[in-house]
């Protein structure tokens, strides 16, 4: 059978800050991305979000695509800056009604909203206070994530706290690629953990707000695979597991930190002892409060080797020597993607699973037919929807599946040089052009299967 569950939630996904523009429209406040890309050389092709796909405009015609499309759910995030310029306080009205407005249209077309609260756009007023290093920005996304329970609850029920710590922390305060860019080590441990706390602490106020809520995190898990079977390299892979999923992974299933990985920060310094500063009591247990569901956001494995061993001595390798790759560099293999569902639900019982992220960059753009035949992504997508259905098969509740993304967008430090999208978006008109991935799965989602 290529058939996926009745009620398989077929999806779409996009960001705030990727898409929508109009950064200083209707009282919106300055995020972390804006001041982060104006400052020169952040930016690969030295782009910015002011205008982006234009879609706090066009989202009557980005629904429209989406009812096109058939798709059931739509996946997208609120610019928290827009609701609360500053971060907390007074709310912006404008801001608000402008989501209310998006999940009134969404309805009508008959797709269900699914709502992130954070996808990395912090108000700058709250990083100009200390950012998520310092603990009061949890209790800021706190209030936050009430104001938005409160507006959007009686008509939005799915709701995603974070989009990938991982990525706030390590390359937000840690390399310095992403907003805030610091390069700071001491930071990057104390933004997960108020990620993660805040998360927590967000759970029972959402339900509060919301009748029938499913709450959830999502994270972007790195399978880790070792390059060959020697010892040294199966060690990069505990390290790089523990470090990239299990950091995260296991205080979210009441696990705490990982003990290995402290001893590894420990003995390399980034941690002056195994007492972790910006723990609190009562911390663990917040984090560990039960959700409805775990995001997963996969877009490919890491191959680990051992950088202790000589290349020639670290053979036989295990790994495809030339692999396909994406405009990002990164290997498509879909079936770790499998793996690494199959293990998430044995090992940690997260209940349902939602993709909430899969998808790849390629640069194809029209042909003179005037259609884009990106070959590659329907080939990707392909593979990552076999590799979905086999973990179904193989027991794993995976309720949804959310391509990323809807349309071509700002991918962060990449500009706009990285297109992920099924719908090709040409910046100088905004025309919006459904690629032949969108053709295809629109194909897919109405037969709920793979036979087409
Ligand atoms: C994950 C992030 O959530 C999303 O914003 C980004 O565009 C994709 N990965 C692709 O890098």
């Amino acid at each position: 059978m290529r058939q996926f569950p009745n009620d398989f939630l077929w999806g779409v996904a996009t960001s705030a800050f990727q898409i929508e523009g109009a950064t200083s429209a209707d009282g919106r406040g300055e995020s972390i991305w804006d001041r982060f890309a104006a400052t020169p050389g952040k930016i690969s092709d030295g782009s910015d979000g002011k205008v982006a796909c234009d879609h706090y405009h066009r989202w009557r015609e980005d629904v429209a695509l989406m009812r096109w499309l058939g798709v059931k759910s739509y996946r997208f995030s609120v610019a928290w800056p827009r609701v609360l310029p500053t971060g907390r306080g007074a709310v912006n009205a404008a801001g608000l009604d402008f989501y209310s407005r998006l999940v009134d249209g969404l309805l009508d077309a008959g797709i269900e909203p699914f709502v992130t609260l954070y996808h990395w756009d912090l108000p700058q007023a709250l990083q100009d206070l200390g950012g998520w290093p310092s603990r009061d920005t949890a209790s800021a996304f706190v209030e936050y994530a009430d104001v938005m329970s409160r507006k959007l609850g009686d008509r939005v029920k799915r709701w995603i706290t974070h989009n990938e710590p991982w990525c706030i922390s390590v390359l937000g305060y840690g390399n310095g690629e992403h907003a805030p860019g610091h390069k700071n080590w001491g930071e990057v441990l104390a933004t997960a953990h108020h990620t993660l706390l805040s998360h927590g602490q967000a759970v029972p106020v959402i339900r509060a707000n919301v009748k029938n809520a499913e709450v959830g995190i999502t994270l972007n898990l790195s399978p880790a695979e070792p390059a060959s079977p020697s010892p040294e390299d199966a060690e990069a892979c505990r390290r790089h597991d523990g470090s990239f999923n299990r950091w995260f992974l296991d205080p979210l299933y009441g696990r705490g930190y990982p003990k290995d990985v402290v001893e590894d920060y420990v003995k390399d310094g980034r941690l002056a002892s195994s007492a972790l500063p910006f723990v609190r009591d009562g911390d663990m247990a917040a984090i560990a409060v039960p959700t409805d569901f775990l995001g997963i956001n996969y877009y490919s494995r890491a191959i680990m080797r051992s950088d202790r061993i000589p290349e020639s001595q670290n053979a036989p390798r295990t790994v495809h020597p030339e692999p396909e790759r994406t405009d990002m560099d990164w290997e498509v293999y879909a079936p770790a993607l499998t793996r690494m569902l199959v293990h998430l639900h044995t090992d940690y019982q997260p209940g349902p699973l939602y993709i909430t992220e899969n998808g790849c960059a390629y640069a194809t753009g029209p042909s003179e037919d005037g259609k884009v035949h990106d070959d590659k992504r329907v080939a990707y997508l392909r593979s990552h929807l076999e590799a979905s259905l086999e973990a179904i098969r193989q027991g794993v509740p995976l309720a949804g599946y959310f391509a990323w993304s809807l349309m071509d967008n700002f991918e962060w430090a990449f500009g706009y040089q990285k297109r992920f999208g099924m719908v090709y978006v040409d910046y100088d008109s905004q025309r919006r052009i459904p690629k032949d991935s969108a053709h295809l799965y629109k194909a897919l989602v109405e037969k709920n299967g793979l036979d087409v």
